[in-house]
């Protein structure tokens, strides 16, 4: 969920959410049951100019952290309107280098499309849309729902529901690439055969 939309959901006007320019970098592993992908971290893979989605790399925690598999998150200076536990919640960043060595710092988007119930979180230069996420205390990447539509009549959540819809799916964004993938909905299976469910794990770079 787009955080543009929960404000204007849920913040009075003067609650105008403001992002910490300064967290720590991080790397982010995959959970899964599939042995190839468990434990593999999650990397910037090209799928356009300046776009990158996020694939597994193929380097575990055995291997040292680089640029295309470290990230940070701008998070929420103020506590997030009925998120639980003060978990973090904002935008991920991944710092592109483009030619001579200038740092362009990229957010992460999860747009949805019409052709697909699922959505591949893409990196594109600064920061004018974005989707914020939100991870647990222990580090488990989640999207707060705040909105139950699987009522009726649809329900506001007094407390967000803590979303783990994070699937390997093979998908073409652009590339033909087994990509870190989200569920739409709070209901229902990926309807990309290839799907397998994930977890994703964000652990500090020392
Ligand atoms: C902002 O991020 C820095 C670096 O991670 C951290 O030390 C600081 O506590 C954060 N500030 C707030 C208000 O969260
Ligand atoms: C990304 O770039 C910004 C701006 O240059 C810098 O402040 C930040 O420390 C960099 N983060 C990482 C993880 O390299
Ligand atoms: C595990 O994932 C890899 C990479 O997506 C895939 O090629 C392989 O078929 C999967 N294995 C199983 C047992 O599903
Ligand atoms: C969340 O943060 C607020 C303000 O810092 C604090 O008063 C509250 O006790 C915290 N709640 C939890 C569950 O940690
Ligand atoms: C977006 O970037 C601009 C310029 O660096 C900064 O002033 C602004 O606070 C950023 N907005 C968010 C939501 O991070």
């Amino acid at each position: 969920m787009k955080s543009t939309f929960v404000l204007a959901a849920f913040a009075s006007g003067a609650l105008a959410q403001i992002y910490n320019q300064s967290s720590v970098p991080f790397r982010l592993f995959l959970k899964s049951d599939n042995e190839t992908l468990n434990g593999q971290s999650l990397g910037a893979c090209h799928q356009g100019a300046a776009i990158e989605g996020l694939c597994p790399s193929g380097h575990t925690r055995e291997d040292g952290a680089e640029d295309y598999n470290t990230f940070y998150q701008q998070t929420a200076l103020e506590p997030v309107y009925n998120l639980p536990d003060n978990d973090t919640y904002g935008p991920l960043v991944w710092n592109l280098t483009v030619n001579g060595g200038e740092i362009v710092p990229s957010y992460m988007t999860m747009d949805p499309y019409i052709d697909s119930n699922i959505v591949n979180p893409t990196f594109g230069p600064g920061n004018s849309s974005f989707t914020s996420v939100a991870f647990t205390a222990g580090g488990c990447m989640y999207n707060p729902v705040w909105l139950d539509d699987t009522v009726s009549p649809p329900v506001f959540l007094d407390e967000a529901k803590k979303v783990e819809n994070w699937y390997t799916c093979l998908t073409r964004t652009n590339y033909l690439y087994v990509t870190l993938s989200w569920k739409i909905g709070l209901t229902g299976e990926p309807q990309n055969p290839s799907c397998e469910r994930a977890l994703v794990i964000r652990e500090f770079v020392e």
